[in-house]
Parts: structure tokens; sequence; C-alpha cells
């Protein structure tokens, strides 16, 4: 399913997994606004493609993503980054994403890049991939969500350290802190297993996945005694669905649950 794209490339590796390369490897992937419509285009393709289930967001092995652009920025003034939302539609990369989003980080993921990785659902790192929130460096601060999620993720202890001294993290510190799921030796082992976890995701109930992913995101906006609540209704919710009685019927027959996906 490759397109007509500049700065990204858009594949199908594995039935059912689509997958975005970020692809501006003179700029080591800074993220202009070019190629953040595109990303936003390709996910929103991905969103509503019956056929994709999972996607996997990349870059090359050196950069994830070295940060929004900063070339792009340095011209920008208050009123025409505040009257044209600059930044804004970074939001709706994630925000009205559905589908499981796995991001698989090698090299540098920095600034708006570290951003770009927090907002996946699984993000999965070599264990030398460089992340940060460099922009105190720049006069500036962290734009696209850093000192929110980050904090989220590491605490308040660390995110502030690392926020105000612009020092990076490694992948392997990513893994221990809780920011990313897994680390990984090597690029080719990145990858594949990223792929993997793609792939498994991508076997299961589209219905259960999606309703799994927003059950888990919820957490993340209400208390623990609504958002045990909201799992609750979900959950009632899903013995409405045919799959959720294929399953359990599979599993009673000691079969393989042929989803269909409703
Ligand atoms: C524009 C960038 C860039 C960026 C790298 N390049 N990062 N261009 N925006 N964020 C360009 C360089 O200018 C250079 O272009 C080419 O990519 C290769 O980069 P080098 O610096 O020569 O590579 P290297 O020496 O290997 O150093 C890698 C690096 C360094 C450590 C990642 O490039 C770097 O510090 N980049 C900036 C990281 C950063 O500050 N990110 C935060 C940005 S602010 P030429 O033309 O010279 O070859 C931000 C705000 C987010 O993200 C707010 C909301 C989104």
């Amino acid at each position: 399913t490759n397109q007509q794209y500049e700065f990204i490339q858009v594949t199908e590796p594995r039935p059912g997994v689509g997958q975005i390369t970020l692809n501006r490897p003179k700029a080591l992937n800074a993220l202009s606004t070019p190629l953040i419509t595109e990303l936003n285009h390709a996910l929103q393709s991905l969103q509503s493609s019956p056929t994709t289930s999972a996607i996997l967001l990349t870059g090359s092995e050196k950069a994830f993503a070295a940060g929004a652009d900063i070339k792009e920025m340095a011209p920008l003034t208050f009123s025409s980054a505040y009257t044209q939302s600059f930044i804004e539609s970074w939001s709706n990369l994630t925000q009205t994403l559905k589908k499981p989003l796995i991001a698989a980080v090698s090299g540098h993921a920095l600034g708006g890049g570290c951003e770009l990785a927090l907002m996946a659902d699984i993000l999965y790192c070599t264990k030398t991939a460089n992340f940060g929130q460099p922009e105190i460096k720049l006069g500036t601060i962290p734009g696209a969500g850093g000192s929110q999620r980050l904090t989220r993720a590491i605490g308040k202890a660390k995110a502030m350290e690392l926020i105000l001294t612009g020092k990076s993290f490694s992948g392997e510190e990513a893994e221990r802190w809780g920011v990313a799921a897994r680390s990984f030796a090597g690029y080719e082992e990145l990858m594949s297993e990223s792929l993997r976890t793609a792939e498994v995701i991508a076997g299961y109930s589209k219905v259960a996945v999606q309703a799994a992913k927003e059950v888990v995101n919820k957490s993340q906006d209400l208390g623990l005694r609504d958002g045990v609540e909201f799992e609750r209704r979900v959950f009632h919710a899903l013995f409405g669905s045919e799959d959720q009685k294929i399953g359990m019927r599979a599993f009673a027959e000691k079969k393989k649950a042929e989803w269909k996906h409703q």
C-alpha cells in the first residue's frame, strides 16, 4: 500500500499490520509540518482501512525523529503560532486513533520525536536509543505533550530533572523507568519483535482490541473509581459482541477462535 508520500513510507509488512516509516533522512526525520500532515493522513487511512488491525510507527536505525523542525520553528512569532494553532494538529495524530499504535524507536527520539513516541500505545526501543526533551537548550519547552506524558510515565522527580536540564536518557533507562514496554539489544531484534507484537495484536478480535485500548487510556484521565466503573461498562458491552461468544466457545472446544470482528 505504498502511496504518494514524500516524507514517510507506508507498507503492510504482515497481514493486518500497517507500518509507517518516517523517511526524511537528511534531517534525521525532523518533524516538519508537511511530514506531520502526511503522518496524520496515513494514520487516518490506516484507521479507516478494514484490513489494518495494528499500526507500527518507526524511523530509521539512526533516528526515530530528532524533534520538531527547528529551522521551520525559528522564525515563528507568538501571534502566528497562536492563531495558526501551531502543533495542534499533532493532537489529532493519536487522539482519534482507535487502533493500537506501536512505536519502534532506534537512535534519536528528541523533543517532538520523544513526544511522538510517548503518544504510542506501546513503545519498544533499542537499549541505545537516545530519548530526551532538549527544548530548554533552544530557549523553549516541550510543546506536544512531553511535560504531561513523560511526567505521568516516570513521575515528577525525573521528568522535572530531564526537562529542566535537557539531558537525554537511554532506551535501557526508558525501559527501566516504564516509558518503554521493552528494550532490545539491536535494531534487527527491535524491528522483528515490534512486528511480532503487532501481528499478535492483529490476530485478536478488533472489537476487543479497540475496547482494551480504550479502557487502558481512560486510566490516564479518570480517577480509579470512575475508571473501574468505565471498564466494567465496556466489559459488559462486550457480551453483546459475536467475538466474545466465538472466543469463549473456541476455548471450551479447544479450537482456534475465528474472529468475525463483530
Ligand atoms: C531540523 C534537524 C533537526 C531538527 C537534526 N537536524 N535535527 N533539522 N530540526 N530537530 C538536521 C541538522 O540540522 C543536519 O542538517 C542534519 O539534520 C543532521 O544533523 P547533525 O546535527 O549533523 O547530526 P549529528 O551530529 O549526528 O547530531 C544528531 C543530533 C542533533 C544530536 C540529534 O542533530 C541535534 O541535536 N538535533 C536537534 C535535537 C533537538 O533539539 N530536538 C528538539 C527540537 S525542539 P544539515 O543540513 O546541517 O546537514 C522540539 C519542540 C517540540 O522538538 C515542540 C512540539 C512539537
